[in-house]
């Protein structure tokens, strides 16, 4: 198999097919921090596209309770144990290798679902049983249990950094990967990862259910429909991404579950690609930012080694080796960021569901110091600046400020609209 570049893992891995890049790839941070689950982002995106026959099970985007839950039950902890069983003990991190955008957590030891496969096959995977696509939302809201009174609360309750008895929840789509699993897999070579803007579709004319598809993807986001024989999977919203949607004619505007999300956890956008992969240098992108310079947003199991174009913002409050093995070694540094955010991240963090249309460029015009603390020991002050967003023809399409504006309902209007 030919060798390509892996920037999440700091060196070359063994795929299907040889390196080749789209221009820009569709990319989103999640900030599981300030979710709660509410699962508006779910029923959007449901309600846009799988409501048909053939599709009840098919949740494309959906959020699970971590640790226990999963959709499929229990994905995440059956591919780690697959690539434990071809390589025992060698999942590991050095971050001896290090470098920017090349190696931002260091290298990978270990072995990727390719480099994991047996003699003959491209890949290590397994196929979901009926049974665990059964319940979508299983152990929703379950916490694991406290060490010392188990089945009861403590009564000094928890305190950061790390809580004892913790869940949170972990929002997911398909992750429209750099080296789709997905597309290696397929024998008719029915998956393809769009030139333009790196969103991988299965062309379902040359589909024919063999669900390799299904079987290789680690995230396990193609789904059979039992009605039309086929596989289906996120599209991340194409005609939105491409100004097609009717409402919106001509402006290239975020996914469904994107604009939906009433958290506001949420932004999404399109990053620019090089030649080997990596994000061209773009300084005041917001997804750039967040992701290479702020270095708070993390990609899912890199290791499983499909290049995952989602990343996360860790919650902080849950205990760091199980973090470590969901987002890799830049854990401590990604919390370390959030917790007691930069000036530019506080107001980068305000632009997360402020707009539909996706921004392609940031502005921070400075305002006055409004609040200060001491947080781990050491002093942090809040400046009320201003952030403005730009759409790729650098037109503004957002103004906001850290601090939120306040505005009082005049007396004679208190129970009107
Ligand atoms: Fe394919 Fe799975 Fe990656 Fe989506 S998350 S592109 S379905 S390998
Ligand atoms: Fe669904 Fe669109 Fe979100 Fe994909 S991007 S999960 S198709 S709403
Ligand atoms: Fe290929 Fe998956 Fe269809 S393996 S044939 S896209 S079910």
């Amino acid at each position: 198999m030919p060798d390509v570049y892996n920037w999440q893992l700091g060196r070359k891995m063994t795929y299907r097919f040889p390196e080749r890049h789209s221009r820009w790839q569709f990319a989103a941070v999640f900030n599981i921090n300030r979710c709660i689950a509410c699962q508006t982002c779910t029923m959007a995106c449901k309600s846009t596209w799988t409501h048909a026959r053939g599709q009840e099970y098919m949740w494309w985007n959906n959020v699970e309770s971590k640790p226990y839950g999963g959709y499929p039950h229990f994905w995440d902890v059956k591919t780690l144990e697959l690539l434990e069983q071809a390589n025992p003990g060698g999942q590991t991190w050095t971050l001896a290798g290090r470098d920017g955008r090349r190696a931002p957590y260091g290298v990978y030891g270990g072995k990727t679902i390719f480099e994991a496969a047996p003699r003959g096959q491209d890949y290590v995977g397994y196929l979901p049983t009926d049974d665990e696509w059964r319940a979508p939302n299983l152990y929703e809201d379950t916490s694991t249990a406290y060490p010392t009174r188990p089945g009861r609360y403590h009564p000094t309750g928890e305190t950061l950094p790390q809580h004892r008895t913790w869940f949170f929840y972990l929002q997911r789509i398909c992750n429209h990967c750099t080296y789709p699993a997905c597309l290696a897999a397929c024998p008719r070579n029915a998956i393809y990862k769009r030139p333009e803007d790196g969103i991988v579709l299965i062309d379902q004319r040359r589909c024919r259910g063999y669900r390799q598809c299904v079987e290789a993807c680690p995230y396990k986001k193609p789904m059979f429909n039992a009605f039309t024989r086929v596989a289906e999977k996120c599209i991340a919203c194409y005609p939105r991404i491409e100004g097609r949607d009717p409402l919106h004619p001509g402006v290239p505007i975020e996914a469904r579950c994107m604009a939906a999300c009433v958290g506001k956890i949420r932004l999404q956008g399109l990053v620019r690609v090089d030649a080997d992969g990596t994000w061209v240098e773009d300084r005041y992108h917001p997804l750039y930012f967040l992701v290479h310079v702020a270095r708070v947003a993390l990609p899912l199991y890199p290791q499983f080694g499909t290049q995952p174009n989602v990343y996360y913002i860790p919650p902080r409050w849950v205990p760091r080796p199980y973090l470590r093995q969901m987002f890799g070694p830049g854990v401590d540094e990604a919390i370390a960021a959030y917790v007691a955010p930069s000036r530019e991240l506080l107001a980068v963090l305000q632009l997360f569901r402020t707009t539909k249309r996706m921004i392609f460029r940031y502005r921070i015009t400075p305002g006055r110091k409004v609040f200060e603390t001491t947080i781990d020991g050491k002093p942090w002050a809040m400046y009320n600046d201003t952030i403005v967003g730009f759409d790729r023809a650098g037109r503004e399409v957002v103004r906001v400020t850290v601090e939120e504006p306040v505005f009082v309902r005049p007396r004679q209007h208190l129970n009107t609209i």
